[in-house]
């Protein structure tokens, strides 16, 4: 049996209750001092209301007050076996903050699109008047989303404060910590969560958070992927991928982190190209502060791996593959 395609995908992804069974797609990769800085509650945010602007376009630089409003202890980033870190809530979350990892989820965020069919979201969506991303990373999304639906709010939190200053007239970020209980004093139509999968202790809380906050008919949407790769025909079978694959989840858990086809069609391959690329830009990113802080590997020993986890990678007879979920409830009318 063939792979769906994505537009296959997305017509598997309907309108259900809350907590419901989610929907795969497939995205094979193709060879080729707990310092609590700020005791806030409430989110740190960019000084000044932003105004929505009717002309869709403009980018506005209003939001420079935005890193310039942001607490230094914020925005002193601890750097770590080379590798820099979130001063918000420091060593929360453990993925770094830096240039390289940010260059990572940008395209991570394409190869995303293209999974999906080139859609921003899968929910349907109609005139949403607020738009709020959980652990927005970039940015990007936002930003494309504040383009997308120029009369929306678009906002886009996060522990760390790195996203751009150029941005649509109707997006802004935050500093916020999404495990914190909420402060928004107005409720959102529309909540996304993306690869969040590893950075969240309690998900079942998140999902009510998210539930709690959401207009009447709001949509919450999930998009996360299995960190697990695996492949159909075992070719990844007791490879040095499978091995860091397994540590990696294993010390996630250990950690109090929750981690966990189509080669025939071309749109996959693509999808598996920009899979890959991100996959190998990331390792080490994903590794250190893991391999280091929770196994208690040496950082030269987490080289070590990663150098042949990447041959793995570049390997063409080895056909690893892992999957990426999105499911999207609403809250009822009334
Ligand atoms: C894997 S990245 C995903 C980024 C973005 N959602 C995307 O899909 O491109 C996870 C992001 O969540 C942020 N994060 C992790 N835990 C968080 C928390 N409790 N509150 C706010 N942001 C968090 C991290 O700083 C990081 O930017």
């Amino acid at each position: 049996m063939s792979a769906p395609t994505a537009a296959e995908e997305q017509n598997q992804t309907s309108e259900i209750p809350f907590s419901a069974p989610t929907q795969a797609a497939h995205a094979e990769t193709q060879p080729g001092t707990e310092a609590e800085v700020q005791a806030v509650q409430s989110p740190i945010q960019a000084e000044g209301d932003i105004a929505i602007d009717d002309s869709n376009s403009a980018y506005s630089d209003d939001l420079s007050t935005y890193t310039a409003s942001l607490s230094s202890s914020v925005l002193n980033f601890p750097t770590e076996n080379g590798r820099r870190y979130h001063a918000f809530r420091e060593g929360t979350y453990v993925f770094p903050n830096d240039e390289s990892e940010q260059d990572r989820m940008d395209l991570h965020h394409e190869m995303i699109m293209k999974a999906c069919g080139g859609k921003l979201h899968l929910a349907p969506l109609t005139n949403p008047g607020r738009i709020l991303d959980i652990g927005t990373g970039t940015g990007i999304w936002c930003i494309e989303m504040g383009d997308t639906y120029p009369d929306a709010e678009v906002i886009g939190n996060d522990f760390s404060p790195v996203q751009p200053n150029m941005v649509p007239r109707n997006v802004k970020f935050e500093v916020d910590d999404v495990e914190a209980p909420w402060t928004h004093q107005t409720k959102f139509d529309y909540i996304h969560s993306r690869f969040m999968a590893g950075s969240i202790a309690d998900w079942p809380k998140l999902v009510r958070t998210c539930y709690d906050n959401l207009n009447p008919g709001g949509i919450v949407e999930f998009v996360d992927g299995d960190f697990l790769i695996y492949s159909e025909d075992g070719s990844t079978k007791d490879s040095w991928w499978e091995k860091w694959n397994i540590d990696i989840a294993r010390s996630a858990r250990m950690g109090g982190r929750i981690m966990r086809p189509g080669p025939q069609l071309e749109d996959w391959k693509e999808v598996g190209a920009f899979n890959l690329v991100q996959l190998r830009e990331g390792l080490e990113g994903f590794s250190l502060a893991l391999f280091t802080r929770i196994l208690g590997w040496s950082p030269e020993e987490v080289q070590v791996l990663l150098s042949k986890v990447r041959k793995d990678m570049e390997n063409r007879n080895m056909h690893a593959q892992n999957d990426i979920y999105v499911v999207w409830g609403r809250r009822p009318s009334v």
